[in-house]
């Protein structure tokens, strides 16, 4: 039994290896303690008790006297208590999961509990106002397997006046300890998944994205953790399933002794968010996955990465293995010519890519960034039969074909601009902002999603594209929706601030809407780079574009980064002659290659001017992918050594009887040839063999993970593919 409930009051979740308990705490009312009516205005407080390693026995968490004495303070007795959902009000100064105002001015939300429902492994939990008519739903959803709790919340308006609600998380979670570290990422365009740890001694800290989507600076997610490392320590870790602003708190607020905490929250971003919930109406918030382990970060990636694959990968590509795909970006960038890409395509059939994809460039009249965004068909003159032409000999050459396509944006230099000024977002009386020289569209508007799932369906329907690459280039910025010229903004001032949600929910609508029509299409999802990459966006896309910068040695930190919560399935990786971190440094093409075989590999070289020697070298190596490509995007992932703290980097991969494991050196030094590398995730009694670059080794899987394998490496960027695999 994953759910256990007590007394209709103590509730007890368990996964194969976590508890997660909470309960109705009416002590305060038993005791007739008018203190702690006074503080949160209402019987009894949810009451978050525990989560963390699996306690079976529920009775345990039957506590006799006050788990929270409310002992006098000077500020608030409620802020002391881990809360399993607050709201804004009563005397609550932290940062609450709910914010609500109702018709007659009132903020603030108290609470009674009305009951709760089990329904297999689901649990939910209700609450509703002492007097206005608001219905407050907790969900959870447990998912043994994997340790992993699904949560969000759900408010009803059962009567007929507007409530407005204001801030609306997906979960609250108190973790009893004051002295803990939160891992988030410090990114930038091109430099996305920077890791930092950062200790929580007090006050509060904040990751968000404010720019209508999840940008490249922080991640839905956290990771709050006590001195853990990869093998050992608590993590307690969540991620949200939503593409939009979001907002992740950690704060610690009390230092009471006793009650002393912290408290993450995390779900939509309340920065000029409203949802006007009207009379009759319910109103959702996007969920969220959370776990805890005792092991590390390893394990908790193991757990996220299994999860996604069952629970939220779409079904039809999750146990495929991503395709060896050539994009013709960084070849060709807008200038897109049908006969030079049949060439690159030639070359890349023959160095042995599955699919071929043309990026920006095909379409309408763009020839840069300042036209065509919007026209989603193909641009004549670059295709003067069309794009079958190019499909056909592709398809010949045996590959599939993709495409790329940016929807929401358009560029004023457009038929559809010119067609529909009023399909952006824009304010009275401004200029409306350009970014990337581009608008968004309006997706609030019926319209456009319209238009938008016409486009793309035509452009599937007409031709053999079985790969999307969906790119969004720009913030979302001056949210309004007007026609140019208009006096005022179209709704009231609440209604205003629904825009950014109502954006992302069209978004999903638009795409989801196109799977179903197209089921056999692959999509990846790309925003300037990684600047897209969450759980929502997980659901309705098959790869995620990890960063634009490919320097191999920038690009390891950020796979790194991004492999502790994301799927390495998802982690396009190319090899490309594009290198952002400048002119200087130009590592082998077999460094590079290996560094991109780490996750779902891409080729982005311009093929037509490649020397030939270099292309023979790709070739190989996308064979030696192709034999370890099931290990890499299907095992369990360790990372084993870091440029960042070690003499050199390491990954391993396991899958089943099989093993590889890539090492970087940048360059040798103190006449280091030699290094010495634990192994992980073996079997300790199983024998293996080993085939490093200096021969072939069988020893047992203690040895390998106990005393480890010598790596030889010497001089500057060398690398190594070792295989392992275990004899029978
Ligand atoms: C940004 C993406 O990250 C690139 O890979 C490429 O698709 C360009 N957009 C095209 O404009």
């Amino acid at each position: 039994m994953s759910i256990v409930v007590k007394g209709d009051k103590l509730f007890h979740l368990s996964t194969k290896n976590t508890s997660y308990v909470f309960d109705v705490d009416y002590s305060g009312d038993l005791e007739h303690d008018t203190q702690h009516r006074a503080y949160v205005g209402n019987q009894g407080v949810l009451r978050h008790l525990y989560f963390g390693q699996r306690i079976d026995n529920t009775d345990d968490f039957v506590f006799t006297e006050n788990f929270v004495k409310w002992t006098p303070a000077v500020h608030s007795h409620v802020d002391q208590i881990m809360e399993e959902f607050s709201s804004f009000g009563t005397l609550r100064y932290k940062e609450t999961a709910m914010k609500v105002v109702f018709s007659d001015g009132t903020k603030d939300f108290r609470y009674n509990y009305k009951g709760h429902k089990v329904n297999g492994n689901c649990l939910t939990v209700t609450l509703e106002d002492v007097h206005y008519p608001l219905i407050v739903e907790l969900h959870y959803e447990v998912f043994e397997e994997f340790d992993v709790i699904k949560r969000f919340v759900k408010v009803y308006n059962t009567g007929k006046e507007e409530i407005l609600v204001e801030r609306l998380y997906s979960a609250e979670l108190g973790i009893a300890d004051d002295d803990m570290q939160i891992i988030n990422f410090n990114g930038a365009w091109s430099s996305e998944f920077q890791q930092v740890s950062e200790s929580l001694k007090g006050g509060k800290k904040v990751f968000e994205s404010l720019g209508g989507t999840v940008g490249h600076v922080a991640n839905p997610s956290f990771i709050v953790h006590k001195n853990a490392t990869e093998d050992t320590g608590e993590v307690y870790y969540g991620a949200l399933a939503y593409t939009g602003n979001f907002k992740v708190t950690a704060e610690i607020p009390s230092k009471v002794t006793t009650y002393k905490y912290t408290n993450v929250l995390i779900g939509m971003n309340d920065n000029d968010f409203c949802h006007v919930l009207r009379g009759g109406t319910d109103f959702e918030s996007p969920a969220v996955y959370i776990g805890y382990t005792n092991k590390g970060f390893t394990d908790m990636s193991h757990k996220m990465h299994d999860f996604c694959k069952n629970e939220i990968m779409p079904k039809n590509f999750a146990n495929k293995p991503a395709k060896v795909l050539y994009n013709s970006w960084y070849a060709t960038l807008f200038d897109v010519v049908c006969d030079e890409q049949k060439k690159l395509a030639k070359k890349a059939a023959d160095a042995g890519v599955e699919l071929f994809v043309v990026d920006d460039g095909w379409f309408g009249t763009r020839i840069g960034e300042k036209q065509g965004l919007g026209d989603w068909y193909v641009d004549k003159n670059k295709f003067p039969n069309g794009l079958s032409e190019l499909v056909d000999y592709v398809n010949g050459l045996g590959m599939e074909f993709g495409i790329w396509i940016e929807p929401e944006m358009v560029n004023e230099n457009s038929e559809l601009y010119r067609n529909h000024p009023d399909w952006i977002y824009r304010f009275p009386n401004r200029e409306p902002l350009t970014g990337r020289l581009q608008y968004t569209l309006n997706l609030t508007k019926e319209e456009v999603v319209q238009y938008m799932i016409e486009s793309l369906d035509n452009l599937l329907s007409e031709n053999n594209v079985t790969f999307i690459k969906w790119d969004m280039n720009r913030l979302i910025s001056e949210t309004g929706t007007c026609a140019p010229g208009a006096a005022a903004c179209d709704g009231n001032y609440h209604e205003q601030k629904e825009i950014w949600y109502k954006h992302i929910q069209n978004f999903y609508r638009v795409i989801s809407t196109i799977r179903e029509k197209h089921p056999n299409v692959e999509f990846e999802c790309c925003a300037g780079g990684g600047a897209r990459i969450d759980y929502g966006a997980m659901r309705y896309f098959d790869k995620f574009w990890t960063s634009d910068n490919t320097d191999p040695i920038d690009r390891m930190e950020i796979q790194d980064g991004y492999s502790l919560l994301y799927p390495i399935k998802y982690m396009s990786a190319w090899i490309t002659d594009d290198f952002l971190a400048g002119e200087t440094r130009r590592p082998p093409i077999t460094f590079r290659m290996r560094c991109s075989m780490c996750g779902a590999l891409g080729i982005g070289n311009n093929l037509n001017e490649l020397p030939d020697d270099d292309l023979e070298i790709i070739k190989s190596h996308i064979v030696e992918y192709k034999r370890v490509r099931d290990i890499v995007q299907f095992g369990k992932l360790y990372r084993l050594k870091n440029f960042m703290r070690d003499d050199f980097h390491a990954v391993q991969y396991v899958n089943g009887n099989k093993s590889v494991v890539f090492t970087f050196l940048l360059h040798s030094r103190y006449l280091t040839s030699k290094y010495s590398l634990k192994l992980k995730g073996l079997e300790e009694n199983a024998m293996y063999e080993v085939k490093e670059r200096n021969g072939t080794i069988k020893k047992s899987g203690a040895f390998l993970m106990k005393y480890g394998i010598d790596v030889n490496m010497k001089g500057d960027y060398d690398s190594q593919m070792i295989e392992i695999e275990k004899l029978a």
